[in-house]
């Protein structure tokens, strides 16, 4: 028998992008209720408005990298009635350039999105997710965090400390605390990648999923009784393992593709 979701309160960040949008419709069709967090609030309202039952729903304007404007946000979900039971930390931004062209606003901007954010709004809420019998903190994060890729240096650091985190938080947290999820996908087509990232991914045989793959994944870690983690796409995941167990044969496979890695990133390749 299907579980009943309807009382399954989500705060979903990053909603209005392209992962988000995917992952807000899957989870409202399989009647999850959601506070929905973007910046845009043009782009949250419809997408709301295009959700089953859009009045269950919520939009949460919000920049999560102002710290004023997150605790209104999670003032708000304190204040939701119901609580909430899961966060998806899905908002980022990424970034595809060799480290010596990426400046220090840029460097702040990436690890503020991609990490300091998620593990403030966790920490902050992890109490009202403690209350929740179905309390979860799913973690979006990327192949790039377990595969170092050259021209993703500062992505990949980001991408790289949300597992660490999120492996920390699910053993803190234990068997019987808030269930920690982290999901990482490759290539994903959605409009955080570059036409020099698209292009690049084309050139270099990358595989590129749609977000609907992610939101499956996402609501069955959801659905899933204990913590886990996934990764998505094949030969990604062998890689992943490979580069763990030897990571000297990884490197010498990138470094075959600096060259066309370094074309793209100074724009002299399309
Ligand atoms: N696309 C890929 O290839 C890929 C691959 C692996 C992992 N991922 C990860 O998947 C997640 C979603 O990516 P996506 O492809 O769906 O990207 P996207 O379409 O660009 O959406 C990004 C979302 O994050 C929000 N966001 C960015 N900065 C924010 C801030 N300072 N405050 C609040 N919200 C902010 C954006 O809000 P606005 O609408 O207001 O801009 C947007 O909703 C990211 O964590 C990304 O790293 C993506």
């Amino acid at each position: 028998m299907a579980r009943d979701t309807s009382a399954t309160t989500v705060l979903l960040t990053g909603a209005s992008g392209g992962i988000g949008s995917a992952i807000a419709h899957l989870l409202a069709e399989n009647g999850y209720t959601l506070l929905l967090q973007g910046r845009n609030p043009e782009r949250l309202d419809n997408l709301r408005l295009s959700l089953p039952d859009p009045e269950r729903h919520q939009s949460m304007v919000a920049d999560l990298t102002d710290p004023t404007q997150r605790q209104a946000l999670v003032e708000r979900c304190r204040a939701t009635h119901g609580g909430v039971d899961v966060l998806i930390n899905n908002a980022g931004v990424s970034q595809f350039a060799l480290l010596e062209d990426i400046d220090d606003a840029k460097l702040r901007e990436v690890l503020d999105t991609n990490l300091l954010v998620p593990i403030a709004l966790t920490r902050d809420l992890l109490p009202l997710l403690s209350q929740s019998p179905q309390g979860a903190v799913v973690n979006i994060g990327s192949a790039f965090g377990h595969i170092g890729h050259p021209g993703f240096c500062l992505y990949g650091a980001s991408k790289a400390g949300l597992h660490g985190f999120s492996e920390a938080l699910r053993r803190e947290q234990g068997n019987r605390g808030v269930r920690v999820h982290y999901l990482a996908p490759r290539a994903v087509d959605t409009t955080l990648n570059t036409e020099a990232v698209k292009n690049l991914n084309r050139a270099l045989g990358n595989h590129s999923d749609a977000p609907e793959t992610v939101a499956e994944q996402c609501l069955k870690l959801l659905q899933s009784g204990s913590s886990s983690r996934r990764f998505i796409g094949w030969p990604e995941r062998l890689f992943i393992k490979v580069n763990a167990l030897l990571p000297t044969v990884v490197d010498s496979a990138l470094t075959k593709k600096l060259p066309v890695v370094r074309e793209y990133a100074a724009g002299k390749a399309q």
